[in-house]
């Protein structure tokens, strides 16, 4: 027997209420007519079925999405309105960000994005530099929308090993594999009705996609070693820091999955393309860290403090974050250049012994950078060290620095201490 076997009308039919009667009612007269239904031919309508009621709840999604734009309580985007106004408007909204955020025009469009986005059920797709935040998105879109007191579940999909992504994701019966000695939920399971962030997204395997897919079109997954199907009602939220077009074109990430994905898309700018929020950061960061550490704020001198607001920060905030919380560590009332790592400084960076009537000319400028400056801190040292008779506490002190950090900076350059002593 022929079941419904006409390919239906792609785009024509989906995604608009006539072409989705038109679907049901093929079905009902394929039901109606069928004298005898074969497993297979079940399988087959089941899957019809779903697939109407996914592309039902697709429509419905999309009307929930712009009635919630549409019901701002701001009015839509006023083209006048400037940066300042945009974000004291955001704030007035109540919109619940755990961090901080300036007048960036960039960053206020993502983030107005994730506002509007986050009272639906549409899958959000986040991406960006390492660093920029894309998981932080996650949880505000998470906070801002109806499901902010149920589960958010985070899934680092680049972590698992491939064998246990499903089992990871969708959970397994006891026995189903050799370990596998009880039964187990998945994260999708543990995330129902509230949230799951699939993190890393362009790092699962063409498998897990496959399967992923599945659960995105049918909202049932299936425990590995389980018939049952279990109804799932988990919102996405997918975040990668890969080019996902590019992985396509490779071969390496399915399209029909980015589509499903990407209904909304919001992409987060790195730091460099947003240096106005740099003295934010370092204030937010500044403050966060002396707190978490007990002591007061550090000041900055004028030199640490014009290069940390032109620096490019290639790992973005997290490597802001990470270096105030260093100064905060470091550094006495007053933190400086020599307080950076030493990758990170303006001038200096790793020991790169050249003599300085080395007749070999450096490599390249970066080099000779590095190697000028390292010469230039050894011959500081070696003044400091002398004014103070060789005392490292005294000149820790006189120079603001932390005592074993100074003596770290000794060590690298072969200097000791008792050479510079006074007899
Ligand atoms: N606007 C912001 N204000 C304050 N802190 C922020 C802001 N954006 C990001 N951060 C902080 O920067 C750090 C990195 O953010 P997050 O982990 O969300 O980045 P990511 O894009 O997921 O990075 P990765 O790709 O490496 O996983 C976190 O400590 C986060 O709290
Ligand atoms: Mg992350």
């Amino acid at each position: 027997m022929k079941l419904f076997n006409q390919d239906l009308p792609r785009g024509a039919s989906s995604m608009s209420y006539a072409g989705l009667l038109e679907r049901l009612e093929i079905l009902r007269s394929t039901l109606r007519w069928a004298s005898r239904l074969e497993r297979p031919d079940i399988e087959k309508l089941l899957r019809q079925a779903n697939a109407v009621r996914d592309e039902v709840m697709q429509l419905s999604h999309r009307e929930r999405f712009v009635q919630a734009v549409g019901s701002q309580a701001a009015p839509e985007q006023a083209p006048e309105q400037t940066p300042t106004e945009r974000r004291q408007a955001l704030l007035a909204r109540s919109f619940v960000f755990e961090g901080t955020f300036g007048d960036n025009p960039r960053l206020l469009d993502a983030l107005e994005i994730a506002e509007k986005a986050a009272p639906t059920d549409l899958p959000v797709l986040v991406d960006g530099e390492s660093g920029t935040g894309k998981e932080l998105m996650a949880k505000v879109i998470h906070a801002n929308g109806a499901r902010a007191d149920k589960a958010y579940i985070s899934v680092n999909c680049g972590a698992i090993p491939e064998s246990l992504i499903e089992s990871e994701l969708f959970g397994h019966k006891r026995g189903a594999f050799t370990g596998a000695a009880t039964d187990r939920k998945g994260k999708f399971e543990s995330a129902h009705k509230g949230t799951i962030f699939l993190d890393e997204i362009g790092e699962l395997p063409l498998q897990g996609q496959v399967k992923l897919l599945r659960v995105l079109q049918s909202h049932e997954i299936q425990r590995v070693g389980s018939d049952e199907t279990i109804a799932v009602d988990a919102r996405i939220v997918a975040a990668t820091n890969k080019n996902l077009r590019k992985l396509i074109e490779l071969g390496q990430f399915r399209e029909d999955l980015f589509y499903r994905l990407s209904v909304i898309h919001v992409t987060l700018p790195p730091l460099r393309e947003r240096k106005d929020e740099i003295p934010l950061l370092l204030a937010y960061y500044g403050d966060e860290a002396a707190e978490a550490l007990k002591r007061r704020p550090v000041a900055m001198t004028p030199a640490l403090r014009a290069f940390l607001l032109d620096y490019t920060y290639p790992g973005n905030i997290r490597e802001l974050r990470n270096l105030m919380y260093r100064l905060a560590c470091l550094a006495g009332d007053t933190a400086d250049i020599a307080h950076l790592p030493e990758d990170v400084r303006p001038v200096a960076a790793a020991p790169v012994r050249v003599p300085a009537a080395s007749s070999e000319p450096p490599a390249s400028l970066a080099e000779a950078k590095r190697a000028a400056s390292d010469e230039a801190e050894r011959a500081c040292l070696e003044r400091g060290l002398k004014d103070v008779g060789g005392t490292v506490a005294e000149l820790a002190r006189r120079w603001d620095m932390n005592r074993s950090h100074l003596q770290i900076l000794l060590k690298k350059h072969g200097l000791h201490s008792k050479d510079f002593r006074r007899h």
